[in-house]
């Protein structure tokens, strides 16, 4: 694939839901990134509405595309390239930002890259660094949590993944079922940094492949907890005391970092490759953050993405587009085919 081939790329992130374009340089400078997010559309369905999800990028995308090439000053023709995700993700979703790549590619005569939007959160890693492979990235996203090996730009290896529940989606499910709203990582991460991480004692799931990892133990065993202390409050109405729920927080917190940096801490030991990096919404994590960081005492290299680009946005699928894209001016290749 043509790896580092168009320098300049427009790029369309809306797999789930947030609309958003960004103008990348060289698959690491950010001349400009726009993200219209659709919180407020599914937070009172307590999750994300595919149909409803759909509906909301056609109504944002043109506006986000034209605000992107006002921030960067420019316009279509400075382009060298047009890119969008095309998966995974909801299909409605992802139509509505690949078939406006492919217009726009087409009104301007530049080629079309398709991404990958897992690989795309691999290169949020690349933008406003100068981060090269090979290294260990841990993904943790609302749909995904993976151990990769990143040999190169296009060869990643998956050594390990959840047999169950992705991070994000226990995050969600369980501040969903302790009424704090939805999406649920930033508010159950803040209530976990106020709590005691030793309050509850959760398990860490064994899994026969070393790399696997395994959350929805973890996520019943919360959720008993939760129902065993909250009853009493919950049966007469009575607000279940803040203290608790920051140290049921907490005690999850802990126990979701303990488990994926066990794993990659081992996976790098075994290949001695002593870059590790983060990625995907739950790199947003403050616990998780912070694990990494202490790594860097112990003589490992880290990197993790800047806040701005660890949820959904459209800087990563430029990167991706720059460095791994899946597909070239194949105008063709849609989401149902990738
Ligand atoms: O990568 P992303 O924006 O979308 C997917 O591709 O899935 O990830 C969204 C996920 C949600 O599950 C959200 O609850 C979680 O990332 N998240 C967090 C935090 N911020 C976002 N989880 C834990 N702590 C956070 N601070
Ligand atoms: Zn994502």
């Amino acid at each position: 694939m043509n790896a580092g081939k168009y320098r300049r790329i427009l790029a369309i992130e809306s797999s789930c839901d947030d609309t958003a374009c960004a103008i990348v340089e060289d698959g690491r400078r950010v001349l400009a990134s726009v993200i219209d997010s659709q919180l407020d559309v599914h937070a009172r369905y307590g999750g994300v509405i595919p149909e409803l999800a759909a509906r909301s990028h056609v109504h944002s995308v043109n506006a986000v595309v034209a605000e992107a090439l006002k921030q960067a000053g420019m316009s279509l023709a400075d382009m060298d390239a047009i890119a969008s995700t095309l998966g995974p993700g909801l299909l409605g979703s992802l139509l509505v930002g690949a078939n406006t790549a492919k217009t726009l590619s087409l009104l301007a005569n530049k080629p079309f890259l398709g991404v990958n939007h897992l690989k795309a959160h691999v290169a949020s890693n690349y933008l406003e660094s100068d981060l090269e492979p090979p290294f260990i990235g841990l993904l943790v996203s609302g749909g995904h949590t993976q151990l990769l090996q990143v040999n190169a730009y296009d060869d990643i290896c998956i050594v390990g993944e959840t047999l169950d529940d992705a991070v994000g989606e226990v995050y969600d499910k369980l501040a969903r079922e302790m009424g704090l709203g939805f999406p649920g990582g930033a508010v159950l991460d803040k209530l976990a940094q106020a709590g005691n991480a030793k309050a509850f004692a959760l398990p860490v799931a064994r899994t026969k492949n070393t790399y696997d990892y395994s959350f929805s133990g973890l996520k019943t065993a919360v959720l008993k907890v939760w129902r065993t202390e909250a009853a009493p409050y919950l049966s007469t109405q009575t607000p279940v005391p803040l203290q608790l729920v920051q140290d049921i927080s907490a005690s999850f917190q802990a126990t979701v970092v303990k488990t994926l940096m066990r794993k990659l801490r081992q996976l790098s030991e075994e290949t001695d490759v002593k870059t590790l990096t983060l990625a995907g919404g739950v790199s947003a994590n403050s616990a998780l953050r912070q694990a990494f960081l202490d790594l860097d005492a112990d003589g490992f290299r880290i990197h993790i993405p800047a806040m701005r680009f660890c949820t959904d946005n459209a800087a990563m699928v430029g990167a991706s587009a720059y460095f791994n894209p899946l597909s070239e001016n194949q105008l063709n290749i849609d989401v149902f085919s990738r």
